[in-house]
């Protein structure tokens, strides 16, 4: 049996993309059932409208704060039978209720390697910070922002030439296959939360490292 994904977006929906057509592949263990926007207008909608995916829109500026809105947002998923959600660029902080009933079961992506540079302008503070390496994270949500228990990462060069949208464009694409990897290894339930970390049943681990210069 697939497991049931809703997905929550706020925009382009580039990852929503990214997990309908990996949703697409037969032996996929995860199908969508349901796209949430906050934003009416959120592209991501079409995306998911195009694939014949339902779509809602719980807009957070018809509620008087954040629990209606989130009771409003559960309302929906139980509606849809979701059994895990994914936030994809889903921009509304979430409290501590609604984040404890979705508890391991509940998705997040960030472009960042987390711990480091949690938050906005990830991409600016790496190229700030001069870093080597940057990319993204998929992790289980947890309470604290952009906190959780990490599924799968994925790192990328920062290059001397970078700007914001290069290094962005770059991170976003290795999104598109972390996300999707992430969600295939809780949906087939071979990786499993262990205190503050994830373990992954029967992962093949890269071999080697990465060295960045490559060489002087
Ligand atoms: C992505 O960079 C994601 O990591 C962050 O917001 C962005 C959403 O992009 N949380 P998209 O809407 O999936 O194209």
């Amino acid at each position: 049996m697939k497991k049931k994904v809703a997905v929550l977006i706020s925009g382009r929906g580039s990852n929503l993309q990214a997990l309908i057509e990996a949703a697409r592949e037969r032996d996929y263990p995860a199908e969508i059932v349901h796209v949430i926007s906050n934003h009416p207008d959120a592209a991501g909608l079409e995306r998911a409208a195009a694939a014949g995916i339902a779509t809602s829109v719980v807009d957070h500026k018809g509620y008087r704060g954040r629990e209606p809105f989130e009771a409003a947002l559960n309302e929906r998923l139980a509606a849809t039978g979701a059994e895990l959600v994914c936030l994809a660029g889903f921009m509304r902080l979430l409290t501590a209720g609604f984040v404890n009933t979705w508890r391991d079961r509940l998705i997040n992506i960030h472009p960042s390697l987390l711990p480091a540079f949690p938050g906005l302008d990830t991409h600016a503070r790496a190229l700030a910070a001069g870093v080597r390496f940057a990319g993204c994270t998929v992790h289980f949500v947890r309470a604290e922002m952009d906190n959780g228990p990490i599924i799968v990462q994925a790192a990328v060069p920062i290059r001397p030439d970078d700007d914001e949208a290069a290094l962005a464009a770059r991170v976003l694409e290795a999104e598109h296959r972390a996300y999707p990897l992430a969600v295939a290894l809780v949906a087939s339930g071979r990786a499993r939360v262990v205190g503050d970390t994830v373990a992954i049943d029967g992962a093949a681990p890269p071999a080697g490292f990465l060295m960045n210069p490559a060489g002087a």
